[in-house]
Protein backbone atom coordinates (compact mmCIF):
# COMPACT_ATOMS: atom_id res chain seq x y z
CA UNK A 1 0.00 0.00 0.00
CA UNK A 2 1.81 3.15 -0.82
CA UNK A 3 2.22 5.75 1.73
CA UNK A 4 3.05 8.67 -0.63
CA UNK A 5 1.44 12.00 -0.46
CA UNK A 6 2.28 12.07 -4.32
CA UNK A 7 -0.59 11.77 -6.52
CA UNK A 8 -0.47 8.60 -8.05
CA UNK A 9 -1.27 10.29 -11.54
CA UNK A 10 2.37 12.09 -11.11
CA UNK A 11 4.03 8.81 -10.17
CA UNK A 12 2.38 7.12 -13.25
CA UNK A 13 3.69 9.58 -15.63
CA UNK A 14 7.14 10.12 -14.14
CA UNK A 15 7.01 5.60 -14.96
CA UNK A 16 5.44 6.77 -18.43
CA UNK A 17 7.66 9.69 -19.12
CA UNK A 18 10.76 7.04 -18.50
CA UNK A 19 9.47 4.74 -20.61
CA UNK A 20 9.30 7.54 -23.11
CA UNK A 21 13.02 7.93 -22.98
CA UNK A 22 14.00 4.67 -22.82
CA UNK A 23 12.01 4.37 -26.53
CA UNK A 24 10.36 0.82 -26.74
CA UNK A 25 12.23 -2.33 -25.21
CA UNK A 26 9.17 -5.04 -24.25
CA UNK A 27 9.94 -6.77 -21.12
CA UNK A 28 12.54 -4.66 -20.00
CA UNK A 29 12.92 -1.98 -16.73
CA UNK A 30 12.64 1.78 -17.97
CA UNK A 31 15.61 2.52 -15.79
CA UNK A 32 18.18 0.36 -14.91
CA UNK A 33 17.42 -1.97 -18.17
CA UNK A 34 21.12 -3.15 -18.96
CA UNK A 35 21.68 -5.49 -15.78
CA UNK A 36 22.85 -9.27 -14.29
CA UNK A 37 21.93 -10.99 -11.63
CA UNK A 38 23.96 -12.89 -8.69
CA UNK A 39 24.02 -14.66 -5.70
CA UNK A 40 25.67 -13.64 -2.66
CA UNK A 41 25.68 -13.75 1.10
CA UNK A 42 25.47 -11.54 3.79
CA UNK A 43 27.06 -11.69 7.51
CA UNK A 44 26.12 -8.69 10.24
CA UNK A 45 28.73 -7.38 12.29
CA UNK A 46 28.71 -7.38 16.07
CA UNK A 47 27.96 -4.11 15.96
CA UNK A 48 24.23 -4.13 13.65
CA UNK A 49 21.87 -5.86 16.01
CA UNK A 50 22.82 -2.27 18.27
CA UNK A 51 21.46 -0.34 15.52
CA UNK A 52 18.54 -3.01 14.20
CA UNK A 53 16.41 -5.11 15.56
CA UNK A 54 15.89 -6.65 11.83
CA UNK A 55 16.52 -10.29 11.57
CA UNK A 56 19.42 -9.80 8.64
CA UNK A 57 21.42 -7.97 11.13
CA UNK A 58 21.58 -10.23 14.07
CA UNK A 59 24.86 -12.03 12.42
CA UNK A 60 23.83 -15.29 10.89
CA UNK A 61 24.58 -16.08 6.91
CA UNK A 62 21.59 -14.28 4.85
CA UNK A 63 21.39 -15.69 1.13
CA UNK A 64 21.00 -12.41 -0.96
CA UNK A 65 20.35 -11.39 -4.55
CA UNK A 66 21.93 -9.17 -6.31
CA UNK A 67 21.34 -7.36 -9.05
CA UNK A 68 23.93 -4.64 -10.85
CA UNK A 69 22.44 -2.39 -13.61
CA UNK A 70 23.41 0.72 -15.42
CA UNK A 71 20.66 3.32 -14.68
CA UNK A 72 20.11 3.59 -18.40
CA UNK A 73 17.06 2.38 -20.11
CA UNK A 74 18.13 0.64 -22.99
CA UNK A 75 19.38 -2.84 -22.16
CA UNK A 76 22.04 -2.76 -25.13
CA UNK A 77 23.62 0.49 -24.11
CA UNK A 78 27.44 0.24 -24.19
CA UNK A 79 29.44 -0.23 -20.77
CA UNK A 80 30.95 3.09 -21.75
CA UNK A 81 28.59 5.84 -21.06
CA UNK A 82 28.50 7.60 -18.66
CA UNK A 83 25.86 7.24 -15.99
CA UNK A 84 24.82 6.00 -12.73
CA UNK A 85 25.62 2.54 -11.46
CA UNK A 86 23.30 0.19 -8.82
CA UNK A 87 23.25 -2.35 -6.75
CA UNK A 88 20.09 -3.34 -5.24
CA UNK A 89 20.16 -6.23 -2.96
CA UNK A 90 17.38 -8.65 -1.75
CA UNK A 91 18.46 -10.09 1.70
CA UNK A 92 16.25 -13.85 1.65
CA UNK A 93 14.75 -13.74 5.64
CA UNK A 94 12.63 -16.83 6.62
CA UNK A 95 8.86 -17.87 5.87
CA UNK A 96 9.66 -16.57 2.41
CA UNK A 97 10.11 -12.61 3.44
CA UNK A 98 12.82 -10.78 1.87
CA UNK A 99 14.07 -6.96 2.57
CA UNK A 100 15.88 -4.78 -0.15
CA UNK A 101 18.38 -2.26 -0.44
CA UNK A 102 18.48 -0.27 -4.07
CA UNK A 103 21.71 1.84 -4.04
CA UNK A 104 23.74 4.09 -6.68
CA UNK A 105 26.65 4.51 -7.36
CA UNK A 106 26.39 8.56 -7.45
CA UNK A 107 25.82 9.94 -3.59
CA UNK A 108 22.08 12.16 -3.20
CA UNK A 109 19.97 12.62 -6.26
CA UNK A 110 18.84 14.77 -9.29
CA UNK A 111 15.38 15.90 -7.17
CA UNK A 112 14.16 16.51 -4.39
CA UNK A 113 10.30 15.20 -5.51
CA UNK A 114 8.44 13.43 -7.81
CA UNK A 115 7.22 16.30 -9.29
CA UNK A 116 10.49 18.19 -9.37
CA UNK A 117 12.06 14.36 -10.81
CA UNK A 118 8.59 14.93 -13.51
CA UNK A 119 10.22 18.26 -14.59
CA UNK A 120 13.66 17.37 -15.67
CA UNK A 121 12.33 13.99 -17.32
CA UNK A 122 10.07 16.24 -19.18
CA UNK A 123 13.10 18.75 -20.32
CA UNK A 124 14.65 15.87 -22.07
CA UNK A 125 11.71 14.63 -23.94
CA UNK A 126 11.03 15.74 -27.25
CA UNK A 127 8.81 19.46 -27.37
CA UNK A 128 5.36 18.76 -29.24
CA UNK A 129 6.08 21.25 -31.80
CA UNK A 130 9.64 20.83 -33.08
CA UNK A 131 9.90 16.82 -32.46
CA UNK A 132 13.07 17.35 -30.84
CA UNK A 133 13.91 18.08 -27.01
CA UNK A 134 14.86 21.32 -26.48
CA UNK A 135 18.38 22.47 -25.61
CA UNK A 136 17.76 24.51 -23.09
CA UNK A 137 15.43 22.56 -20.98
CA UNK A 138 17.72 20.70 -18.87
CA UNK A 139 20.57 23.27 -18.48
CA UNK A 140 17.76 25.55 -17.48
CA UNK A 141 16.20 22.70 -14.78
CA UNK A 142 19.95 22.32 -13.60
CA UNK A 143 20.30 26.16 -12.88
CA UNK A 144 17.16 26.61 -11.46
CA UNK A 145 17.78 23.05 -9.15
CA UNK A 146 21.18 23.75 -7.68
CA UNK A 147 21.04 20.29 -5.83
CA UNK A 148 20.10 18.35 -9.04
CA UNK A 149 23.39 20.34 -10.65
CA UNK A 150 25.71 19.03 -7.86
CA UNK A 151 24.66 15.61 -8.61
CA UNK A 152 25.28 15.87 -12.22
CA UNK A 153 28.84 17.52 -11.22
CA UNK A 154 29.38 14.18 -8.41
CA UNK A 155 28.23 11.95 -11.29
CA UNK A 156 30.91 13.71 -14.22
CA UNK A 157 33.59 13.11 -11.71
CA UNK A 158 33.13 9.17 -11.48
CA UNK A 159 31.27 9.18 -15.17
CA UNK A 160 32.04 5.11 -15.67
CA UNK A 161 33.46 2.76 -12.73
CA UNK A 162 35.88 0.18 -14.01
CA UNK A 163 34.23 -2.79 -12.37
CA UNK A 164 30.94 -2.74 -10.73
CA UNK A 165 33.49 -4.00 -7.83
CA UNK A 166 34.78 -1.12 -7.93
CA UNK A 167 32.23 1.29 -7.07
CA UNK A 168 30.54 2.82 -3.98
CA UNK A 169 27.02 2.58 -3.90
CA UNK A 170 24.73 4.88 -1.82
CA UNK A 171 21.17 3.98 -0.64
CA UNK A 172 20.72 7.62 -0.73
CA UNK A 173 17.51 7.92 1.52
CA UNK A 174 17.76 7.97 5.24
CA UNK A 175 15.96 5.33 7.24
CA UNK A 176 14.62 4.64 10.68
CA UNK A 177 16.63 1.74 12.50
CA UNK A 178 15.33 0.53 15.56
CA UNK A 179 17.59 -1.76 18.03
CA UNK A 180 16.09 -4.24 20.03
CA UNK A 181 16.16 -2.05 23.47
CA UNK A 182 13.92 0.19 21.57
CA UNK A 183 16.36 3.10 20.53
CA UNK A 184 16.04 4.51 17.36
CA UNK A 185 18.48 6.60 14.88
CA UNK A 186 17.92 7.60 11.46
CA UNK A 187 20.81 6.75 9.06
CA UNK A 188 21.79 5.88 5.05
CA UNK A 189 23.25 2.78 3.86
CA UNK A 190 25.93 2.77 1.66
CA UNK A 191 27.96 0.00 -0.10
CA UNK A 192 31.90 0.26 0.28
CA UNK A 193 33.65 -1.74 -2.60
CA UNK A 194 36.79 -4.10 -1.00
CA UNK A 195 38.62 -3.57 -3.89
CA UNK A 196 38.86 0.36 -3.87
CA UNK A 197 37.25 2.56 -6.28
CA UNK A 198 38.33 2.68 -9.44
CA UNK A 199 36.84 4.93 -12.28
CA UNK A 200 37.20 5.43 -16.27
CA UNK A 201 37.21 8.61 -18.02
CA UNK A 202 34.36 8.18 -20.86
CA UNK A 203 37.34 7.91 -23.84
CA UNK A 204 38.73 5.27 -22.25
CA UNK A 205 35.50 3.23 -21.33
CA UNK A 206 34.01 3.43 -24.90
CA UNK A 207 37.43 1.93 -26.21
CA UNK A 208 36.10 -1.19 -24.13
CA UNK A 209 33.52 -3.94 -25.06
CA UNK A 210 30.31 -2.79 -25.10
CA UNK A 211 29.30 -5.13 -22.08
CA UNK A 212 33.10 -4.70 -20.39
CA UNK A 213 31.43 -4.77 -16.72
CA UNK A 214 29.80 -7.51 -17.17
CA UNK A 215 32.76 -9.48 -18.60
CA UNK A 216 35.15 -8.01 -16.28
CA UNK A 217 32.90 -9.02 -13.12
CA UNK A 218 32.42 -12.65 -14.84
CA UNK A 219 36.56 -12.53 -14.85
CA UNK A 220 36.86 -11.37 -11.37
CA UNK A 221 34.32 -14.24 -9.87
CA UNK A 222 36.61 -16.83 -11.48
CA UNK A 223 39.17 -16.20 -8.41
CA UNK A 224 36.83 -15.71 -5.48
CA UNK A 225 33.69 -13.62 -4.17
CA UNK A 226 33.70 -9.97 -4.67
CA UNK A 227 32.95 -7.74 -1.28
CA UNK A 228 31.42 -4.71 -0.01
CA UNK A 229 31.32 -3.59 3.33
CA UNK A 230 27.95 -2.49 4.34
CA UNK A 231 28.27 0.70 6.09
CA UNK A 232 25.38 3.05 7.63
CA UNK A 233 26.12 7.10 8.30
CA UNK A 234 24.62 8.06 10.82
CA UNK A 235 22.60 11.66 11.30
CA UNK A 236 22.81 13.71 13.95
CA UNK A 237 20.05 16.27 15.39
CA UNK A 238 19.28 18.82 12.36
CA UNK A 239 20.33 16.60 9.82
CA UNK A 240 17.55 16.54 6.87
CA UNK A 241 16.37 12.93 7.17
CA UNK A 242 13.93 13.81 4.36
CA UNK A 243 15.55 15.48 1.48
CA UNK A 244 17.48 12.98 -0.60
CA UNK A 245 19.54 15.46 -2.30
CA UNK A 246 20.35 16.54 1.16
CA UNK A 247 23.90 15.32 1.74
CA UNK A 248 25.14 14.66 5.63
CA UNK A 249 28.65 16.06 6.31
CA UNK A 250 31.16 13.39 6.13
CA UNK A 251 32.66 13.44 9.18
CA UNK A 252 29.14 11.97 10.34
CA UNK A 253 30.13 8.35 12.32
CA UNK A 254 29.85 5.15 10.38
CA UNK A 255 28.76 2.27 11.80
CA UNK A 256 29.73 -1.46 9.88
CA UNK A 257 26.55 -3.47 9.41
CA UNK A 258 28.00 -6.18 7.54
CA UNK A 259 29.74 -7.70 4.67
CA UNK A 260 28.46 -8.92 1.69
CA UNK A 261 29.56 -11.12 -0.67
CA UNK A 262 28.56 -11.85 -4.51
CA UNK A 263 30.29 -15.08 -5.29
CA UNK A 264 28.46 -15.78 -8.65
CA UNK A 265 26.55 -15.01 -11.23
CA UNK A 266 23.47 -16.53 -12.02
CA UNK A 267 22.96 -19.10 -14.92
CA UNK A 268 19.26 -18.10 -15.19
CA UNK A 269 20.05 -14.06 -15.07
CA UNK A 270 18.44 -12.99 -18.19
CA UNK A 271 14.83 -14.67 -17.08
CA UNK A 272 15.39 -13.87 -13.27
CA UNK A 273 15.74 -9.74 -13.75
CA UNK A 274 12.56 -10.42 -15.33
CA UNK A 275 10.86 -12.01 -12.53
CA UNK A 276 12.49 -10.10 -9.89
CA UNK A 277 11.33 -7.20 -8.19
CA UNK A 278 13.40 -4.40 -5.84
CA UNK A 279 11.55 -1.96 -3.93
CA UNK A 280 13.01 0.38 -0.88
CA UNK A 281 10.28 0.04 0.62
CA UNK A 282 10.49 -4.09 1.03
CA UNK A 283 12.10 -3.92 4.66
CA UNK A 284 11.08 -5.88 8.27
CA UNK A 285 10.68 -5.10 11.75
CA UNK A 286 13.56 -2.88 13.25
CA UNK A 287 14.26 -0.77 9.55
CA UNK A 288 11.54 2.26 8.49
CA UNK A 289 11.06 4.74 6.28
CA UNK A 290 11.58 8.67 6.88
CA UNK A 291 9.35 11.24 5.31
CA UNK A 292 11.71 11.49 1.92
CA UNK A 293 8.81 11.94 -0.84
CA UNK A 294 10.75 10.60 -3.40
CA UNK A 295 11.33 7.33 -1.41
CA UNK A 296 7.52 7.28 -0.37
CA UNK A 297 6.89 7.50 -4.15
CA UNK A 298 9.32 4.92 -5.39
CA UNK A 299 7.02 1.81 -4.41
CA UNK A 300 4.12 2.84 -6.29
CA UNK A 301 6.28 3.89 -9.64
CA UNK A 302 7.97 0.38 -9.48
CA UNK A 303 4.40 -2.01 -8.65
CA UNK A 304 3.48 0.32 -11.88
CA UNK A 305 6.86 -0.27 -13.95
CA UNK A 306 6.77 -4.08 -13.03
CA UNK A 307 2.85 -4.60 -13.87
CA UNK A 308 3.93 -3.15 -17.24
CA UNK A 309 7.03 -5.06 -18.25
CA UNK A 310 5.58 -8.45 -17.12
CA UNK A 311 2.79 -7.72 -19.52
CA UNK A 312 5.52 -7.50 -22.16
CA UNK A 313 5.01 -3.88 -22.82
C1 LIG B 1 10.55 9.10 -7.35
C2 LIG B 1 11.82 8.69 -7.62
C3 LIG B 1 12.09 7.45 -8.42
C4 LIG B 1 11.34 6.79 -9.33
C5 LIG B 1 9.94 7.16 -9.82
C6 LIG B 1 12.08 5.63 -9.76
C7 LIG B 1 11.65 4.72 -10.70
C8 LIG B 1 12.25 3.53 -11.01
C9 LIG B 1 11.68 2.50 -11.83
C10 LIG B 1 10.34 2.64 -12.56
C11 LIG B 1 12.53 1.47 -11.84
C12 LIG B 1 12.32 0.12 -12.56
C13 LIG B 1 11.56 -0.77 -11.58
C14 LIG B 1 11.19 -2.15 -12.14
O1 LIG B 1 10.60 -2.23 -13.22
O2 LIG B 1 11.49 -3.13 -11.43
C15 LIG B 1 13.66 1.82 -11.03
C16 LIG B 1 14.74 1.02 -10.79
C17 LIG B 1 15.74 1.35 -9.93
N1 LIG B 1 15.88 2.54 -9.20
FE1 LIG B 1 14.60 4.05 -9.15
N2 LIG B 1 13.28 5.60 -9.11
C18 LIG B 1 13.33 6.69 -8.28
C19 LIG B 1 14.35 7.04 -7.44
C20 LIG B 1 15.45 6.28 -7.21
C21 LIG B 1 16.49 6.61 -6.26
C22 LIG B 1 16.52 7.83 -5.33
C23 LIG B 1 17.39 5.60 -6.31
C24 LIG B 1 18.63 5.54 -5.47
C25 LIG B 1 19.05 4.47 -4.83
C26 LIG B 1 16.92 4.62 -7.28
C27 LIG B 1 17.53 3.43 -7.61
C28 LIG B 1 17.03 2.46 -8.46
C29 LIG B 1 17.68 1.19 -8.71
C30 LIG B 1 18.98 0.71 -8.09
C31 LIG B 1 16.86 0.51 -9.63
C32 LIG B 1 17.14 -0.87 -10.24
C33 LIG B 1 16.58 -1.95 -9.36
C34 LIG B 1 16.84 -3.30 -9.99
O3 LIG B 1 18.03 -3.64 -10.18
O4 LIG B 1 15.86 -4.00 -10.28
N3 LIG B 1 15.75 5.07 -7.81
N4 LIG B 1 13.47 3.10 -10.53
Amino acid sequence: MSTSATPEPVIRQIVEAMRALAGPHPGFRPVHAKGLVCSGAFRASADASRVSRAPHFTGQSVATTVRFANSNGNPDVHDGVPNVRSIAVKFQLSDGKSADILANSVEGFIARTPEELLEFLRAQLPASASGRPDPDAVPRFLAAHPAGRAFVERLMKKPVPASYAQATYHAEHAFRFTAADGTSRFGRYRFVPQAGEAFLSPDEAGKRSPSFLREELEGRLRTGPVAFQLLLQVAEAGDATDDVTALWPEARRVIELGRLEVTGISPTSADDEQRLIFDPSNRTDGIDLSADPILLARSAAYAISYDRRRKGE
